[in-house]
């Protein structure tokens, strides 16, 4: 048994989680999320702003965590930090803390992908959302359809071709007027739109794709942003839930679509959903009606556990330190990196 303190500052989430157990039989003993208000009138991350702000939380949200679980510093066996991709310098607030942590209580650090970490989140919640799965993670600055042997062994599938499915979300709150972040603001306001006033269409989806085709997998949301800049240019405010529902509806089916395409080739009967976006109601209903036929079933993390945070490292560290990875005491922050483990298409 391993108790592991997680570690996240990647973005605007200041979080710390303690995680106790072995293999996919553990124990959630404590998770603290402090989101940073303050971005909100800004209308999007202001990246110096979140390191300092990280600055200012990470003892006290560390403290309370291990107050939750009711241990003192010297019940922790490892430390698990992001380390990557994310804004450098709020990353570097949480691996430098780590580091000096876990350097002073004599234990090891792990470093995390922060997308791993999305693609472990659901598994706390969902006994069965473990591997093989057809993984989806869409988040704000990420969308990554992968194909998941087991933990650690990941095909990559599809990904986005420019905007992530949340940064999509986030730009057309923006152009109708909602606040950030915008996905369950856009999320709620379709709701109430008629489906049959705009229609935009599907990106990247033709007949006749075929499984070798480059664009089978791969997703594209700057051109559905473009329709939706357009369709607001001439529209009344009356219209606003009508652009929302038509952009939601084909960005859902587009997602949705591309996935059960991945569960159906590589015969999945779990599609595991994480990353922001993965709070998203509508997006987990339309993929659970879809992928039914194949028989799959769709696991979709609680919001709390969709968004960044520290279980989800925790969780990702258990499994690396288990494999006796352990991080140098030179580990870095990158803002950009390939996810590990990934193997040949
Ligand atoms: O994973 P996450 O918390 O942070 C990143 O790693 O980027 O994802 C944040 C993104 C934001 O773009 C936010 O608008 C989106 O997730 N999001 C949603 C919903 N809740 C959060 N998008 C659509 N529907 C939601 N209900
Ligand atoms: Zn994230």
């Amino acid at each position: 048994m391993t108790r592991i303190l997680g570690i996240e500052t990647s973005c605007d989430e200041t979080s710390a989680a303690v995680l106790a157990g072995s293999g996919d039989a553990v124990a959630l003993e404590s998770l603290v999320i402090l989101s940073q208000d303050v971005h909100r009138v800004f209308g999007g991350v202001v990246p110096e702003i979140a390191s300092r702000q990280h600055l200012i939380a990470l003892v006290p949200v560390v403290t309370r965590s291990l107050a939750d679980a009711g241990i003192g510093l010297h019940g922790i066996d490892a430390v698990a930090v992001t380390n990557a991709p994310g804004l450098v310098g709020a990353l570097l607030v949480g691996v430098s803390f780590a580091k000096a942590l876990a350097f002073g209580l004599g234990v090891p650090c792990v470093g995390v992908h922060h997308m791993e970490g999305h693609l472990f989140a659901t598994a706390l919640e969902h006994a069965d959302a473990v591997p093989p799965f057809t993984a989806l993670l869409v988040s704000g600055g990420h969308t990554l359809l992968l194909d998941v042997e087991a933990w650690g062994r990941y095909r990559l599938l599809g990904r986005t071709r420019d905007d992530a499915a949340g940064e999509a979300f986030d730009k057309v709150a923006k152009l109708l007027g909602l606040p950030y972040p915008g996905g369950p603001h856009v999320e709620r306001l379709a709701r109430q739109g008629d489906p049959s006033r705009f229609r935009f269409s599907r990106p990247m989806l033709r007949r006749n794709q075929q499984p070798g085709d480059d664009d089978y997998y791969d997703v594209s949301f700057s051109g559905l942003k473009t329709a939706v800049l357009h369709a607001v240019r001439g529209s009344t405010p009356d219209d606003a839930a009508h652009i929302a529902r038509a952009f939601h509806d084909a960005l859902v089916d587009t997602l949705v679509e591309k996935t059960a395409r991945a569960a159906a080739q590589f015969g999945r009967t779990r599609v595991v959903l994480g990353g922001g976006v993965a709070g998203n109601r509508t997006l987990a209903e339309s993929l659970r009606e879809r992928v039914r036929r194949l028989g799959a079933e769709v696991y979709a993390p609680s919001p709390r556990l969709a968004t960044d945070n520290a279980a989800m490292i925790a969780r990702a560290g258990l499994f690396h330190f288990e494999r006796g990875e352990r991080a140098p005491l030179d580990l870095n922050a990158f803002a950009s990196q390939p996810l590990p483990g990934l193997v040949d298409a």
